[in-house]
């Protein structure tokens, strides 16, 4: 019981010690001095010079100097809020997480929306996939399901994210556009990268316009595992769905809001938590047995792939419930280090060489954002529950360690790793097999780039369809190259060619080749809804 109240609440009670209410305060400095005067600085005479005596000067210029620091080199624009998370029903069969366990326990959670192109000051409602990354605070320590709103992504391997992004991000000539897919380089590595084909479909729905934070699912994307007390391993696929249901924007709405209210998302989000209109999302997986991994007509570590719902249904097993705005955007919001390899027991990894080449980004992209190794220690990624290892010193260190002892193995301290069990809930890596030669190739079962966008595109309804198809056009309108245009154009004739045709009619290039030109063409097999092995 104690336990479950503690848990609750124990976020909150521990950000309440880092707080500092400054209203009705005397002015002091940095050191408690209370000043006289914080108006005029001290000059050798009224119409001298500032002299360099000048601490209080001094320390408050210093301090607004070094007031930025790098924003996310991606993710930039975010928003967030904390909440909580309660499992509906026990999943030990599969996991043996502690908290999708305990239908009893309130798991506090930070949530960070946003937008991934843009820079920080850019606009909310924008074209573009949006992050959903959730930190719960669990008592086994902090677990980060780091997803975004679309279920697959552009690449396969994390090796060409830098490609991807200097290829999106705004061109490096002159930083144009702003936040958006409308020009040459987003579409020309678009058309030298087909694996995104099922990514851009996306992209250029309904769903990269979404109406609200409220109203938008989320995906962790990747396959990741999960692992039970007894060591049985399932592969899964987590979901959010937002209990006020999925909504998008139409696109003149989109853009005029842009103009009128580029803070339209945070706004909404922030307005509906002060109101009392907490926003809810409950969490499903699709969960799969090892032993049907080659099931299928894709690869379940393609990350551009998603397991049809039909095949391999969503459960849904718990609810997230967003219940209080931040109190300082820049101390929560911004400093807030998310990181896919903040695991608790009973989740692990996969192979996926996306969800590989993540493990190494985060904390390395982190450590020069949040200045040097003990970014950890800030409130709002500090776990709930202890920590203790033998990691010391560092920049901005805030803990003071007791005792001589930094080292293992050692005879003086006894602080030994915990062993795997369900009372010392030690973490050990899933012993998966591994074999094979070293290279550096992509799998044969990854080169299917077009069923999946096929089939997005044949559910899409005719309303969807003509959305979809205007996205195209609009955004292609936008660039230069002729060639680019027209290697877009042959590229999608590859998901369906009355769609390719019609671009091609609408931005002045050549119509498709029947079925695609240079591209890999689409595995019968998975032409239709069919996807899973007879
Ligand atoms: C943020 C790298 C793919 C979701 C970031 C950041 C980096 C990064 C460096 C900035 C983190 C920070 O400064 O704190 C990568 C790499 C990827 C990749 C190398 C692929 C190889 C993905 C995918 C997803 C995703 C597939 C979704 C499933 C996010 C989210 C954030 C983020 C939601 C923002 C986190 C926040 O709100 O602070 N990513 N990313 N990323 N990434 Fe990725």
């Amino acid at each position: 019981n104690d336990r479950k109240k503690g848990n609750e609440n124990s976020k909150n009670e521990q950000l309440e010690f880092f707080r500092v209410d400054d209203r009705g305060k005397k002015l002091t400095t940095n050191q408690g001095l209370k000043m006289s005067e914080d108006e005029f600085s001290l000059k050798a005479g009224e119409r001298g010079p500032t002299l360099m005596e000048d601490f209080h000067f001094r320390e408050k210029l210093t301090h607004f100097d070094h007031e930025r620091i790098p924003e996310r080199v991606v993710h930039a624009r975010g928003f967030a809020a904390h909440g909580e998370f309660q499992v509906y029903k026990n999943m030990e069969k599969y996991t043996k997480a502690k908290f999708l366990q305990d239908s009893s326990v309130k798991t506090p959670v930070f949530v960070r929306f946003s937008t991934v192109n843009g820079s920080r000051g850019s606009a909310d409602s924008v074209r573009d996939a949006r992050g959903f990354a959730t930190k719960f605070y669990t008592e086994e320590g902090n677990y980060d399901l780091v997803g975004n709103n679309i279920p697959v992504f552009f690449i396969q391997d994390a090796i060409k994210f830098p490609d991807l992004v200097h290829a999106f991000k705004p061109e490096p000539d002159n930083e144009i556009p702003q936040a958006s897919t409308a020009h040459d380089t987003f579409w020309d590595f678009v058309a030298n990268n087909q694996e995104s084909a099922h990514m851009i479909m996306w992209i250029m729905s309904d769903r990269a316009i979404p109406r609200s934070f409220r109203m938008m699912e989320g995906f962790g994307v990747h396959t990741f595992r999960l692992v039970n007390d007894d060591g049985k391993a399932h592969f899964v696929k987590f979901h959010w769905k937002p209990i006020l249901g999925v909504h998008s924007f139409v696109w003149d709405e989109a853009h005029e809001l842009a103009g009128r209210d580029p803070d339209f998302h945070r706004r909404d989000l922030w307005d509906a938590i002060e109101r009392g209109d907490y926003p809810e999302y409950e969490l499903g997986v699709q969960i799969l047995p090892e032993e049907d991994e080659f099931k299928f007509n894709f690869d379940i570590l393609d990350a551009t792939k998603i397991w049809p719902e039909e095949d391999v249904p969503v459960e849904i097993i718990g609810k997230m419930t967003l219940n209080r705005n931040v109190d300082n955007f820049f101390a929560e919001t911004e400093q807030v280090a998310f990181h896919l390899g903040h695991v608790v027991p009973g989740i692990d990894f996969t192979n996926d060489p996306l969800l590989q080449g993540r493990l190494f980004s985060y904390t390395d992209t982190q450590l020069i954002r949040l200045g040097g190794p003990n970014f950890h220690e800030i409130p709002i990624n500090r776990p709930v529950c202890p920590f203790h290892n033998n990691q010391r010193d560092g920049y901005h260190r805030q803990t003071i360690n007791l005792g001589k002892v930094s080292y293992h193995r050692n005879s003086l301290a006894g602080n030994t790793p915990a062993p795997v069990s369900p009372e010392e809930g030690g973490f050990a890596t899933y012993q998966e097999k591994v074999e094979g030669r070293k290279v550096r190739a992509r799998s044969e079962s990854f080169k299917d780039h077009f069923s999946q966008a096929t089939l997005f595109w044949n559910s899409m309804s005719p309303v969807e369809k003509s959305h979809i198809t205007e996205a195209f056009v609009f955004e292609l309108a936008h660039v230069k190259s002729d060639s680019v245009k027209q290697q877009v154009v042959d590229m999608f004739a590859n998901v369906n060619l009355e769609l390719a045709r019609t671009i091609a009619d609408n931005i002045g290039v050549n119509p498709p080749k029947s079925g695609g030109s240079n591209v890999t063409k689409s595995s019968p097999a998975l032409s239709q809804m069919n996807t899973v092995k007879k």
